[in-house]
């Protein structure tokens, strides 16, 4: 994390939004996450939903897109930046923590350092990591465990298919059991005692992956740990919202709003799927050269 937030942050500061962005709609359970676990924030979502998918793209082409995006949510005066889709994290962090004057927090880190926390009374603890294409290739998750634990043997495997079984809501079909047996044959051999789920769609999946795999493995949810690291961060830096929500909070009310770069009404559609109901503002808009405009809004 970088250490643009200044100590005192003043109330306005304070108050703006949480913007979260991912290549579409899986990063909605990120944002579910974040929303559970900070039920007094009000969070921005962008669903670049014109030029996903990004894992089976170049580092050049994801880093562009993560920029674009980031800068599209600096210029509506966002505090803070969670990059909730795992390959723009593994790929393009340190670009976006270069250009975008905030605190940017991805997915790759927590869920790397989850791993190895809920691994580290096993004497030669042994962590799967299970991605996109990009997010395997890059090694991003491999060096995040490396980072916390020495000793850990990891094997990462790309599970390609489970983000469109995913979006289609075949999440118990024995289609989805026959391709989960055949990418996690290597990974069931490897028997490991935690699990990342690596990517924003795989949360979806879980049952089948617990099944596949044995329910002894502890399956790691970056989004889930991304989250409680957001938490401690707004209340190390003094960021949370002084101003308490009214209510209760539900998914997708209407102080939450979310964007796409297109197709919004199958975006709503996914959405109703992965979190049982559809947002209550959303738009389509474009984000290309956005970074043009970046940060206009963010004194922070
Ligand atoms: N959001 C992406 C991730 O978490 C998965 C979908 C895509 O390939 O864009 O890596």
């Amino acid at each position: 994390m970088n250490n643009a937030g200044s100590e005192s942050q003043s109330e306005k500061d304070r108050s703006r939004p949480i913007g979260i962005f991912d290549s579409g709609v899986g990063g909605l359970t990120v944002y579910r996450a974040l929303h559970d676990r900070l039920p007094n924030e009000r969070f921005i979502y962008l669903g670049d939903t014109a030029r996903v998918p990004y894992g089976t793209k170049s580092l050049a082409t994801v880093e562009r897109y993560a920029l674009e995006n980031s800068a599209f949510l600096a210029s509506l005066g966002i505090k803070m930046l969670v990059v909730a889709c795992n390959t723009a994290s593994a790929l393009a962090l340190p670009s976006i923590r270069e250009k975008i004057g905030l605190d940017v927090v991805g997915v790759i880190g927590p869920g790397g350092r989850r791993a190895v926390e809920v691994t580290t009374d096993e004497p030669a603890p042994r962590i799967g990591v299970i991605a996109t294409e990009a997010t395997v290739s890059s090694n991003a998750y491999k060096e995040a465990i490396r980072r916390a634990s020495e000793r850990a043997a990891i094997l990462q495997s790309g599970c390609p298919l489970f983000v469109p079984l995913a979006e289609e809501g075949w999440t118990h079909e024995p289609e989805t059991y026959s391709i989960a047996r055949r990418y996690l044959a290597d990974m069931k051999e490897f028997a490991p005692h935690a699990l990342v789920l690596g990517c924003t769609h795989y949360p979806i999946l879980r049952d089948v992956i617990a099944e596949t795999l044995g329910e002894s493995v502890k399956l790691i949810d970056s989004g889930i740990a991304t989250a409680d690291e957001v938490a401690d961060l707004l209340r190390e830096k003094g960021m949370a919202n002084p101003n308490t929500i009214a209510g209760e909070r539900r998914l997708c009310d209407d102080l939450d709003n979310f964007y796409v770069t297109d197709a919004a009404e199958r975006f709503a559609r996914v959405a109703e799927r992965f979190l049982g109901v559809q947002p209550s503002k959303l738009e389509a808009i474009e984000v290309y050269g956005a970074d043009e405009v970046k940060s206009e809004n963010v004194e922070g």
